[in-house]
């Protein structure tokens, strides 16, 4: 007989329990390894690393913390190395640095320069599906750290706003550094888009926050508590730079496969919470960016490009799709149920538009004024207000797009009321493993909403919509599974970072789970027989959140990554809960790969 096919696409294999250990669990006849940890060197000339002796020129070579995103960009003619692309959304001070080692001032230093992103030369390994890192840094010219000294370039139609200028950037083009980088995407054309989330936690109100902004500021929960990096770089003193924060918020795009190219931030694609940004290229040609603004009661969005992919791949296409995300229109997502008695969560919805490049659709407020407080015009069009969305992503096979819509503990308050596509108002949880379920206010476990643009026409403004799951325990009565069986599917809890392999089945990472297990991957048919059978083939350690999913090389290999091991309450340098992945006497957040072992 055959081995069984190494494909993660067609293997059956038997769901991974839930647990709580400090290790990566995969589903039996798969294993997984580290390809980077924090700190493994990135460029040529990095030191290696050392806990006790960090330095922010160090840290500016190495690979940073909390990765997040992960992409895998081709190389040119070559199928046995690849470009990995990495996020790293933010520090966990008491976790990265010994007590006594560090000023106060040194620290945050620090935190600061292990933001950003990374792009890393890999290898495949002996065993099929398996990556490494290569190591030979001189052979590696694309390999590149972004932190917050590298340069971006702001691009579209709100560049030199007087609102973006900063007493170092008095022309409003240009930003230093990326932060709170969350998800992302790759493009058709060879780049990688990453998304600014929770920018707004770095801004320290120091002599008092600016009354000017306090309506744009409060929107975004700018609220001056910032992290104290505005006393060791003034441009995070809110009273010494009041236009800084609005240079973050945006989608940022970056070329790996040229380590010297200035990576973008795109203002067409609006500010706000991206948590990423996912493209198709519609039937026109035109590119369509799905996105989502990542707060309890915040938006589903999407963009359309004025121009059309040229998918020739001569230069001269290359420098065209690079422009395509500087002009276009941007639509915020209005969801309408059709009513209980279908017993679906269901309905229709309208793309409603914001803005395009010359023309905005917002009364009383500019292209610029849309594209700097997206959050702000859209309050004012009536869009609904979602539970979280996170990674929205175009699934290539059957051309719906799927949401993955984490909680809101919120859900059913007065500020936010139950509608057909945020249905619960209590949900079923578990405090610990073998504790049985008891109910709690607002929607605790999430969902996966999936949408159908009318005809498959990306561009278009309708679209019908249906929550394919309602996450949680499939013991729960409010849990659906896509219509499948309820007793042969595994658990799931605060869906995040979504994926497809190359069948159109989805793979979901979670982060927060509330049932009483650690994090985990899974994976779900969205057609046929198997739609809604969701089982779970990895679990990531405790304290962890699993980010990334990315199944590629011929569906052999999921890369994920494994974000703030041991991030559990109380932890500190000395007393860590965790070590994973055991290769110290403190956790170190990695990006890893799973693939089959025999
Ligand atoms: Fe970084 Fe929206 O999670
Ligand atoms: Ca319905
Ligand atoms: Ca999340
Ligand atoms: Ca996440």
């Amino acid at each position: 007989a055959r081995a069984q096919s190494r494909d993660l696409t067609r293997s059956w294999f038997r769901p991974v329990r839930p647990n709580k250990r400090h290790a990566v669990v995969t589903a039996t006849g798969f294993t997984s390894s580290v390809v980077v940890r924090w700190g493994d060197k990135v460029v040529a000339g990095a030191p290696t690393f050392d806990a006790y002796r960090q330095t922010v020129e160090a840290a500016k070579t190495q690979f940073g913390y909390n990765c997040d995103y992960v992409g895998l960009v081709p190389l040119a003619g070559r199928t046995d190395e690849a470009l990995l692309v990495v996020n790293h959304e933010y520090t966990n001070e008491n976790l990265m640095f010994p007590t006594g080692v560090y000023t106060a001032d040194e620290v945050k230093r620090l935190a600061m320069y292990n933001h950003g992103m990374s792009v890393v030369r890999v290898r495949q390994g002996r065993t099929p599906g398996s990556w490494k890192q290569v190591k030979v840094l001189s052979r590696c010219p694309e390999n590149r750290r972004l932190h917050l000294d590298t340069r971006f370039r702001l691009t579209g139609p709100a560049v030199g706003d007087p609102r973006l200028r900063t007493k170092a950037d008095p022309r409003g083009t240009t930003v230093r550094g990326t932060l709170n980088n969350c998800a992302g995407g790759m493009t058709p054309w060879g780049t990688v888009l990453s998304g600014e989330e929770n920018f707004n936690q770095y801004f320290d109100a120091g002599a008092g926050v600016p009354a000017e902004y306090a309506a744009e500021y409060a929107r975004y929960g700018i609220t001056g508590a910032g992290k104290g990096w505005g006393t060791v770089e003034p441009r995070f003193d809110l009273s010494q730079e009041p236009h800084e924060p609005h240079r973050f918020g945006w989608v940022v795009e970056v070329d790996p496969s040229n380590a010297s190219s200035v990576p973008r931030k795109h203002t067409m694609l609006g500010r706000f919470k991206h948590e990423g940004a996912n493209i198709i290229i519609a039937k026109n040609g035109r590119a369509v960016a799905y996105m989502g603004d990542d707060e309890r009661g915040d938006y589903l969005y999407k963009f359309v490009s004025r121009e059309k992919m040229d998918p020739s791949g001569t230069r001269a296409a290359r420098r065209h799709n690079l422009g395509l995300l500087t002009a276009g229109t941007l639509y915020v997502a209005r969801l309408s149920g059709d009513g209980s008695a279908d017993g679906q969560h269901d309905g229709t919805g309208r793309w409603i538009p914001l803005c395009d490049e010359n023309t905005s659709y917002v009364p009383g407020m500019s292209v610029a004024d849309v594209l700097l407080f997206t959050r702000l015009a859209s309050d004012k069009v009536g869009p609904t207000k979602m539970d979280r969305p996170e990674d929205v992503e175009p699934n290539p096979v059957n051309k719906k797009i799927y949401a993955a819509l984490t909680n809101n503990s919120n859900r059913g308050t007065e500020a936010m009321p139950v509608d057909e596509a945020n249905p619960l108002a209590t949900s079923m949880v578990r405090s610990a493993l073998g504790e049985p379920l008891t109910a709690a206010s607002g929607n605790r476990n999430g969902y996966v909403l999936e949408l159908t643009e009318d005809g498959d026409r990306h561009t278009g403004r309708a679209f019908s919509w249906d929550l394919m799951l309602v996450c949680g325990d499939p013991a729960a009565a409010e849990t659906w599974f896509g219509g499948f069986d309820k007793s042969k599917v595994s658990p799931i809890s605060c869906p995040d970072n979504l994926s497809f392999d190359s069948r159109g089945n989805l793979w979901i990472s979670t982060d927060g789970n509330v049932l009483g297990s650690n994090d985990g991957i899974f994976r779900v048919p969205t057609s046929g027989p198997e739609r809604g059978r969701v089982v779970q083939f990895l679990t990531v350690p405790a304290g962890a959140e699993a980010c990334g999913p990315l199944v590629t090389d011929g569906d052999r290999s999921l890369f994920f990554a494994v974000q703030h091991p041991g991030e559990i309450t109380g932890a500190t340098f000395e007393e860590q809960a965790s070590t994973w992945p055991h290769t110290d006497d403190f956790p170190r957040p990695s990006v890893c790969v799973a693939y089959r072992d025999r």
